[in-house]
């Protein structure tokens, strides 16, 4: 069989750019098809952050161009020579991508996105027509490459390209001012309820659901929550008139980068058979975040989130009295976002002072520290597309406590402390006290050691793997080209 060829295109992509788990999978999905024998490219927005990352770079185009409304912009496309792995190709243009953070910086979102995304999008459709590579497939993933799609039915040369739009959060819509519209080089007919447009205003987002010959999502539960009014965002009605073309794809892990049997920048490693390495790493974490020794007998909870209204942190609040001082837990919070969440959690963190630690940064090494070291991991997302820290607690022996959404409905069965079975402990609504009855339950398991370990063990020994993932990617792909109705 003659290889698949694909292009994929992201706005982030680990290592070289990363604010979310879009990241974990753009910089793992690819590789995992390339293994599979697809012809796979992926394509990036040149962030000054991915090029401090890979110093070398290929030049492949020095000058190429298209249009921004009615200016000409010039543009490279950089190669980063990294062998073995799906090629990556960025478009540098140094106006629009040379910042000190991808989307934005403290004061929010920058002003000229709309600009910045538009012309990545541009670029992806000129350098598709400069490369002499066909691609079977056109994989788009978010609003930020949501034009992509339109692009690639107006233009006769790409029309029979199979474009694939994966959803990876119905949050980010991509909604810009109807006097940007023009800078997108559509004609007005785009600008329609059955098109872009989206109550006054228009989305990339919603460009990519409408225009692409089918929609993915990154889990089957968010693929069905995301048909309804509560989950959709406004959105639901076009994804139910496309519901035969819409699915629910479970993402990987790279186990290779998230494994406590191999991480170097946790203290100690370990296995499922010999976990006396955790309690190591579980020592220094409490160090590092100078909580109470004695904790190292109680349950230490985890979180490592971005501090968004989706992650339903807040839920903890009013319960931090009954975790710490009745449960008496310790509570360690990495996370960034949201400035009145980061002020709460700071605030909070200084009157539990030795129980509750709050680390406001973004930092990967201390992410695994703490998916390391914690007992539990606990993520009460009001919703969760698919959610990959509670496929990494798993391996590192940490149970996940989550609302039982998206994602996490579909990766964490909730222990039977009584057989043993199981992997976390989950509740149902978006509620503090419904959360907090699901930590007493995991509390009370933990008191039974043997049980505990148990979970630990079922937890580490899943299989959530990207060469899993990646095989339902192919077949997508594979019912993508023998049928002609998507
Ligand atoms: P989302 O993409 O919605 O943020 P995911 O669970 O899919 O949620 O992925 C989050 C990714 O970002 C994980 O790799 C997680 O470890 C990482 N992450 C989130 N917050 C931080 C932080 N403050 N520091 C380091 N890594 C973080
Ligand atoms: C999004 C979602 C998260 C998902 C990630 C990767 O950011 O919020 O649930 O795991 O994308 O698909």
């Amino acid at each position: 069989m003659t290889p698949l060829r694909v292009v994929f295109i992201a706005s982030e992509a680990a290592p070289f750019a990363k604010t979310g788990g879009l990241a974990d999978v753009a910089g793992s999905l690819p590789n995992a098809l390339r293994r599979l024998n697809v012809d796979i490219r992926v394509v990036l927005p040149g962030y000054r952050q991915v090029f401090e990352h890979s110093l070398r770079q290929e030049p492949v185009w020095t000058n190429l161009n298209t249009w921004l409304g009615s200016q000409r912009l010039t543009f490279q496309v950089r190669k980063l020579p990294i062998e073995n792995v799906a090629p990556i190709y960025v478009i540098d243009r140094e106006d629009m991508f040379d910042r000190p953070h991808l989307y934005g910086n403290d004061d929010g979102d920058y002003y000229d996105n709309a600009e910045r995304f538009i012309f990545f999008c541009r670029a992806v459709v000129s350098l598709m027509h400069a490369w002499d590579f066909t691609p079977h497939v056109v994989h788009c993933n978010d609003w930020h490459t949501g034009l992509i799609p339109v692009y690639m039915q107006l233009e006769p040369a790409f029309r029979q390209f199979k474009t694939l739009f994966t959803l990876h959060n119905i949050g980010y819509s991509g909604l810009f001012p109807s006097d940007k519209f023009a800078l997108t080089g559509l004609d007005l007919s785009h600008y329609q309820p059955n098109g872009l447009e989206f109550y006054g205003q228009w989305s990339m987002l919603k460009a990519g659901l409408v225009y692409s010959r089918a929609v993915s999502t990154v889990s089957p539960t968010y693929a069905r929550e995301i048909q309804t009014p509560e989950y959709g965002k406004g959105l639901d009605g076009v994804l139910r008139n496309r519901r035969a073309s819409v699915f629910g794809l479970l993402n990987g892990v790279n186990y290779q980068m998230w494994n406590p049997e191999t991480d170097t920048f946790i203290p100690a490693r370990y296995t499922p058979d010999d976990l006396s390495g955790k309690r190591i790493c579980k020592a220094a974490l409490i160090q590092a975040c100078q909580l109470d020794g004695s904790l190292m007998e109680r349950p230490v909870i985890g979180i490592v989130s971005r501090l968004d209204v989706q992650k339903g942190i807040d839920l903890i609040i009013p319960i931090l009295s009954e975790l710490i001082e009745s449960l008496k837990v310790g509570l360690v919070i990495l996370g960034t976002g949201d400035g009145m969440m980061q002020q709460r959690l700071q605030r909070a963190s200084e009157s539990y002072r030795g129980k509750f630690a709050f680390i406001q940064r973004f930092d990967d090494e201390f992410a695994r520290r703490i998916l390391a070291g914690a007992d539990m991991l606990l993520i009460p997302s009001r919703y969760e597309p698919c959610g990959l820290t509670q496929l990494y607690a798993m391996k590192y022996g940490t149970i996940p406590v989550v609302r039982a959404t998206g994602g996490l409905n579909d990766t964490v069965s909730e222990v039977n402390e009584h057989t043993g079975e199981g992997t976390g402990f989950t509740f149902k609504h978006v509620d503090s006290t419904d959360c907090l009855t699901a930590i007493q339950k995991a509390v009370g398991v933990y008191r039974m050691p043997l049980t505990w370990r148990r979970i630990q063990t079922n937890g580490m020994s899943m299989d959530f793997s990207w060469e899993k993932a990646a095989q339902n990617y192919l077949s997508l792909y594979r019912e993508l080209m023998r049928d002609s109705t998507i």
